[in-house]
């Protein structure tokens, strides 16, 4: 993990209210693992002191990118930056996906919105190509589905408005396959809690393992501070991990959800 303050090499709208940031980051580049976030303390925001934390969604020799959504005060103030400005950023910071190895696991990726900017660069170091789930609420919520394509990937989509690809929950179509019962397969997700949970159940009833990204409301980003935390299971009962440094990759049978629904 490092902080440094990088420069901006672009900062562009993607769709809607998504954009891409790609920082010049040689230092940091060649140590990201998938899975992994950045946490990026923007500026000129007058709280500045309270950093973002965002998925690594590519790296490029030596430059990583975030895909981003504009929903408050700090991602509204990161999309005004140009390129050619700096931030800071502490990253590579978190425990990511565990990549397949050769001849391994057939991994099926789950995500919902901005959660396919978490599945990239496992997409891209997974010897074995596999299915990518993607989800959202409407067309614009689709992020880089042709990206995936042209990594080899089968891409599945659904709307919950039908805008796009199969109408409903990106869970639907994710049982459908599950159902062609095929040995050694592998689910990762990334996405909203509640999309995690059921993928978490689906992952139980169908008997295979998954890893799950849990994407909370972080302060420090560096395990200091526990705003982050959330039950997990261990040989005794359960403790409070943090997703900052634990996670935020877990896997599902450890995540304790029952406990997590009473908090
Ligand atoms: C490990 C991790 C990886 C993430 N990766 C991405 C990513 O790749 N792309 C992306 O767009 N966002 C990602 N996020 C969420 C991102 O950090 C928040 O959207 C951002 O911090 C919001 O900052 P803000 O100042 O604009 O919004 P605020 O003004 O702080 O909040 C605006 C709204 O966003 C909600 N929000 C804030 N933080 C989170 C969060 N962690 N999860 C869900 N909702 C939140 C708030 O509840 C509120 O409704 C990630 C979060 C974590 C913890
Ligand atoms: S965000 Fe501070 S401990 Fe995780």
């Amino acid at each position: 993990m490092l902080e440094r303050t990088v420069q901006i090499v672009s900062n562009r709208r993607d769709t809607d209210s998504y954009f891409r940031l790609v920082l010049r980051a040689p230092q940091i580049a060649p140590l990201i693992q998938p899975g992994q976030f950045a946490h990026v303390r923007v500026s000129t925001l007058k709280d500045a002191l309270l950093r973002r934390p965002f998925s690594i969604f590519q790296v490029e020799n030596d430059t990583f990118s975030i895909l981003y959504k504009t929903v408050g005060k700090g991602t509204e103030a990161l999309a005004r930056l140009k390129s050619g400005q700096e931030v800071s950023v502490i990253a590579p910071l978190g425990h990511g996906f565990t990549v397949p190895k050769p001849g391994g696991e057939t991994p099926l990726l789950v995500a919902g919105g901005y959660g396919m900017a978490a599945m990239y660069l496992l997409a891209q170091r997974s010897p074995q190509k596999g299915v990518v789930f993607v989800g959202g609420r409407r067309r614009v919520d689709i992020l880089c589905e042709k990206e995936f394509q042209s990594l080899g990937w089968d891409v599945r989509v659904s709307t919950e408005d039908g805008s796009h690809g199969e109408k409903g929950l990106v869970t639907q179509p994710l049982v459908k396959e599950l159902r062609w019962k095929m040995p050694n397969r592998k689910l990762f997700a990334c996405g909203p809690t509640g999309m995690l949970r059921a993928v978490g159940k689906i992952a139980e009833e169908f008997s295979v393992p998954a890893e799950l990204s849990m994407d909370e409301h972080m302060c420090c980003g560096v395990g200091v501070c526990l705003t982050c935390v959330i039950p997990v299971k261990t040989d005794n009962g359960w403790e409070y991990q943090r997703t900052c440094t634990e996670g935020p990759v877990f896997d599902a049978d450890k995540v304790a959800w029952e406990i997590a629904q009473d908090m």
